[in-house]
């Protein structure tokens, strides 16, 4: 999963270096990348997936690595406890939406960082687990997506703003294409995304003048554990079927409703399973002295954007609606 990024660390020094032999020398017009060395970062959501990796990632490079994982005792904290190549990656336990977990690891985090802050926050954590029409997905799952996506991360960025201050760093928030596009089949993971790309915005600038850069990324569709797996999907199409109004049901029909886990397998089979330009975006907005606002990693993930801003809402309808909504088959009474 980690290779095919571009990581040059230089003569053994703690630095990247883009397009450049010299440590710290200039990447491009006044922008140099700043040394690792001391800087420390925690990722939410490290278990699985483009936060799992991302951990492994700033480790090998020097990076201090706080890894907050869901789950301590989850396979994917077993593994990075052993993959560490140093003793400065630390497995965090942090449930986002626990306010405890996350009181507790600023506390952990606090001691261990002392006067030099935390370098940077990345908002990683986040769920999503089926693609759906929006009148048939159960409101509990509105409530989740919300919780986890949005408020999870704006507690964790709230209670850890005061060491970021303290080192004037980074916040980064993992946000979505969906976030920016009304997509067809995400109405609750884009509205949670949406709200995390807007509240981002606000804190970009008003922290600003507190020598804070926040950066918002839009990542394509990589191969992670995101959309869940066959069981999963088995689960939520039952939850989905025993809650639905019988209008409601004969509206859509059995077969339709069946064939959106279809649809899961070819979204899950067309994801990239190399997150190099993932992990490169994240190094420059973590390390270059000259971040952007915002990161689009991923095949399509800028141009599809770059569309929906400059086209009439009519043409973007048609052009997403026939990616995104399934052509084969339609609800029964359509
Ligand atoms: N992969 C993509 O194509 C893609 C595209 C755009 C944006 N993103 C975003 O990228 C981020 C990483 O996702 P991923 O693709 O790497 O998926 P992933 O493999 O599912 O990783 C997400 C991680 O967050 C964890 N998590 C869920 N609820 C949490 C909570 N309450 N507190 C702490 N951790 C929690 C998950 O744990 P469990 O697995 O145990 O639930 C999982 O380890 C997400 O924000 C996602 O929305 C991904």
């Amino acid at each position: 999963m980690l290779s095919g990024f571009n990581l040059h660390l230089a003569h053994g020094c703690k630095c990247w270096v883009i397009g450049s032999e010299d440590c710290g020398g200039p990447v491009g017009r006044n922008e140099v990348m700043l040394p690792v060395l001391n800087r420390a970062v925690l990722i939410t959501g490290c278990d699985s997936g483009l936060g799992h990796d991302l951990a492994r990632f700033l480790d090998a490079a020097g990076m201090r690595v706080f890894a907050g994982v869901l789950d301590e005792s989850s396979p994917g904290a077993v593994e990075l406890r052993k993959a560490s190549s140093s003793s400065k990656l630390t497995v965090v336990q942090l449930d986002i939406t626990n306010m405890s977990q996350i009181k507790q690891a600023y506390q952990y985090i606090q001691s261990q960082t002392g006067e030099t802050g935390l370098w940077g926050l990345v908002n990683n954590a986040g769920v999503l687990g089926y693609v759906c029409d929006a009148e048939l997905l159960p409101i509990q799952f509105y409530r989740k997506y919300l919780e986890v996506n949005f408020i999870g991360s704006v507690e964790v960025t709230q209670i850890f703003l005061p060491l970021i201050r303290q080192s004037k760093g980074r916040i980064i928030s993992i946000s979505s294409m969906a976030g920016e596009i009304p997509l067809p089949g995400f109405p609750a993971y884009g509205a949670s995304k949406a709200a995390l790309s807007a509240y981002s915005g606000t804190i970009r600038q008003e922290l600003s003048r507190w020598g804070v850069k926040v950066i918002v990324i839009q990542p394509g569709a990589f191969k992670t554990n995101i959309l869940g797996n066959r069981e999963h999907w088995v689960r939520v199409h039952n939850e989905i079927v025993s809650g639905l109004s019988p209008d409601v049901m004969e509206a859509y029909g059995e077969e339709y409703i069946s064939s959106l886990q279809e649809r899961l397998v070819k979204m899950t089979s067309s994801s990239s399973s190399n997150p190099g330009q993932f992990l490169d975006a994240l190094k420059h907005a973590l390390l270059s002295s000259r971040p952007k606002p915002f990161y689009y990693p991923g095949a399509a993930a800028w141009a599809l954007p770059f569309f929906y801003r400059h086209s009439p809402t009519f043409l973007s309808d048609m052009i997403f609606s026939r990616i995104f909504m399934p052509r084969d088959i339609r609800p029964a009474q359509l």
